[in-house]
């Protein structure tokens, strides 16, 4: 049993294969939270302490005891009023206007299977591979109940957290703030690892001390952002990536977060993770629920590296669905960086010949296609073929194509209007703007109300319809501007509006992989915008950055390995000089850069050598000799490439047979001294063969030592080592 509740302490302990999560229901009913860490047995409240607290007050059944007080105590679900003056999980407006919720412990129940969550994304699991507990929390004088859900997945190390709050009162609440995941830690130093950046430059990893005040990251623009991801770590100051406690939250959303750190004044750590407070009001009425999105958990006893692999193998197997989800991808040729809007049907059609001569698998028509759409300023809302562009019906266009072997993939960016289209002509009311005020243009586009269902429903209709005239097996899903000038017309709260756009986004994405269950959808933000763990549910791969030179991929990769799964990482190899850097690299360097993730390319094939083009017959061949390892293998980051002088990552299979190394070089200086790049997660003292070069290593002087990284003459040199242990 996964979940044990121990009537004689009042605990309900969760455990997994390598970790243990304790809560206790006290004295006066709250709801304490105890532990979570390493494996650890029996009752963990001794870790508990009493004290008479200056200024930290006593609730009332305490009597004359001012040791007792929610101000220092560790809890599950704080909220605000009750006592506790640390940033609170919840804030509720009361049908009496009061903002006080004090929530306990009523009853519980544990069940086998994990939770679903209705219209949310969620890790999902078989009854035999997961258990699920759910902690019913009440305020007896507002009559309002919090049900806490724990889903426990032991051979993952993974514990998922949502909240629903039931106005079972009498009038309107509002609840105002919500984290369904809080994690207070009684003793401790700790880091908080945030991955902040911008378009084009997503993810780099910070890590700083968690101290005295609020440390806070979110976004509040609609979607997850590019500014910051909705995932955070906390670690020991001491953890690595091989050694040391620490601590994952991803939260499965694609809408705003927030996720605040911070140390209390008795140096205790408090760590949350939910919706943003800006704009954020959602109404109850009396008998009416509020189920949050869920935050999946995990520790580590072992490290950063674990930590990772742990979230990565759940995503991969237990979030990401579909026909697709375990399956090597098709390797696709990407028409944006090869000609923008500026095709015409018979050029598209050279350039997928020219991909499916070269081996490459799938054709992607990016943006330009539909309506009058031949630059940024117009078009998003009409997705009308425009069959003039083409010079063909899109069926023709598809059949011509898959008659060179070529799948056939297409983008949309269904959220979106501009100004000049149809679509906003006829409907103005449907954009996001506030009456009386001017929007917020960015990219030259609206952002359509998709809270309102009836929104949803048109553009569905309308994407169904491109969508069956002909054989299309991929989708890029784009999403090309944040959120502002929130306003829908029918909300009868505005502070609902954002939450129900999200709601009404995987309605669409949930209607779209049920008819299209052969349909691979990749997510797309300007790139890695709304790179979440929710938009994983129905897209299995999301477009990790617009930039796509590979020296700022090492990076934009670093910073993603560390929660998301190389099987999610869109990446492909584009032209030299880059697009977005007008850096120079090599056709090698270039791929080695993208293979950890799902590769592609996008690129104006036509103007390459024929040299070059050999060269890429031979990277798709090398991929997909790799890519069942690159897709299943557990991940190792090997270098810090924000801080060394070298990207350099590992896959290693499951059974440790074998394993890829892949290195880029960032750093050249004249006589330039070796690096070792050691290698991880192989058996120890084992000879492994390395089946490029024939050479053959001992595992162990690996990862003590590592491989000497070849000095080469040159800048952003690619090298990789493919290990198979010897018989
Ligand atoms: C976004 C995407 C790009 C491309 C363009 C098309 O920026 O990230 O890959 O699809 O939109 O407009």
């Amino acid at each position: 049993m996964s979940i044990v509740y121990d009537e004689a302490q009042k605990t309900i302990t969760l455990h997994t294969k390598n970790t243990t999560y304790q809560m206790q229901v006290d004295r006066y009913g709250f709801l304490l939270h105890l532990y979570y860490g390493k494996t650890a047995e029996g009752c963990m409240d001794f870790l508990l302490t009493y004290y008479d607290r200056g200024f930290s007050g006593n609730p009332y059944e305490a009597g004359t005891d001012k040791t007792y007080s929610m101000d220092s105590l560790p809890q599950e679900f704080p909220s605000l009023g009750n006592g506790d003056y640390r940033t609170p999980a919840c804030i509720i407006k009361n049908a009496d206007r009061t903002y006080c919720s004090d929530f306990r412990y009523k009853s519980h129940t544990i069940k086998s299977g994990k939770y679903a969550l209705k219209g949310l994304p969620a890790v999902y699991a078989s009854d035999d591979e997961a258990q699920t507990l759910e902690v019913l929390l009440e305020d007896h004088v507002t009559g309002v109940k919090a049900v806490l859900l724990y889903g426990v997945l032991p051979e993952y190390d993974i514990i998922t957290r949502s909240v629903k709050i039931i106005n079972s009162g009498n009038g309107r609440i509002s609840v105002k703030k919500l984290a369904p995941a809080c994690l207070d830690m009684l003793g401790g130093d700790y880091d908080f690892i945030t991955f902040y950046g911008r378009h084009a430059m997503e993810r780099n990893c910070q890590r700083l001390p968690i101290g005295h005040g609020v440390s806070k990251i979110g976004s509040t623009r609609g979607s997850s952002s590019h500014q910051y991801n909705p995932a955070v770590i906390m670690a020991e100051h001491e953890t690595t990536e091989d050694a040391g406690g620490c601590y994952a939250m991803a939260f499965v959303y694609s809408g705003g977060f927030q996720s605040e750190a911070g140390k209390d004044q008795y140096y205790q750590t408090r760590l949350l993770m939910g919706f943003p407070e800006e704009q954020f009001a959602y109404p109850l009425d009396a008998g009416e629920e509020f189920q949050s999105p869920e935050v999946i958990m995990s520790y580590s006893s072992d490290g950063l590296a674990k930590l990772s692999q742990n979230l990565h193998r759940c995503m991969r197997t237990h979030l990401c669905r579909g026909k697709y989800k375990e399956v090597v991808r098709p390797i696709l040729l990407n028409s944006w960086e090869a000609s923008y809007f500026d095709f015409t049907g018979e050029s598209l059609l050279k350039l997928a010949s020219e991909a499916a001569e070269l081996g490459m698998e799938m054709f992607v028509l990016d943006d330009g296609w539909f309506g009058k759409r031949d630059s940024e300023l117009r078009g998003l809302g009409d997705w009308k073929v425009n069959e003039e562009k083409l010079g063909c019906t899109l069926g023709e266009l598809i059949e011509k194509i898959n008659a060179m072997g070529m799948k056939f993939g297409i983008w949309i960016e269904p959220e979106m209007v501009n100004e000049d289209s149809d679509l906003y002509r006829g409907h103005p009311d449907w954009a996001f703007v506030i009456p009386g005020r001017r929007p917020n243009r960015s990219r030259y586009q609206l952002v359509l109300d998709f809270s309102r269902k009836e929104v949803v429903d048109y553009i569905y209709e309308q994407i169904c319809a491109v969508l069956d005239q002909g054989n299309v097996e991929y989708i890029k899903w784009d999403m090309n501007r944040s959120i502002s000038d929130v306003y829908s017309a029918t909300a009868d709260s505005q502070g609902r509006v954002l939450h129900d756009y999200v709601l009404g986004l995987y309605d669409f994405l949930e209607r779209l992989v049920n008819r299209y269950p052969n349909i691979l959808i990749e997510g797309c933000s300007g790139g890695g915008g709304r790179f979440d763990a929710g938009m994983l549910y129905y897209t299995p791969q999301i477009w990790c950055s617009d930039n796509t030179d590979p020296i700022d991929r090492l990076e934009i990769h670093y910073g993603t390995s560390f929660i998301y799964p190389a099987s999610c990482v869109g990446s492909h190899v584009s032209a030299s000089p880059n697009h977005q850097t007008a850096r120079c690299t090599t056709l090698k360097t270039r791929a080695v850069a993208a293979m950890p993730g799902t590769f592609g390319y996008e690129l104006n094939l036509n103007e390459l050598s024929e040299e070059e083009k050999q060269e890429i017959r031979q990277q798709i061949k090398e991929y997909k000799k790799y890519a069942a390892l690159i897709q299943r293998g557990l991940y190792y980051r090997l270098t810090n490439p924000q801080t060394d002088n070298q990207g350099a990552w590992e896959f290693v299979s499951e059974d440790q047979k074998e394993a890829l190394v892949q290195v880029v070089g960032i750093k050249k200086h004249a006589n330039m001294t070796v690096d070792y790049i050691k290698v991880k997660g192989l058996k120890e003292n084992t000879m492994y063969r390395d089946t490029e070069s024939g050479r053959v290593y001992n595992s162990t002087a690996l990862r003590e030592v590592g491989v000497p990284k070849p000095v080469l003459n040159g800048e952003y040199k690619a090298y990789q080592w493919h290990f198979v242990q010897e018989d």
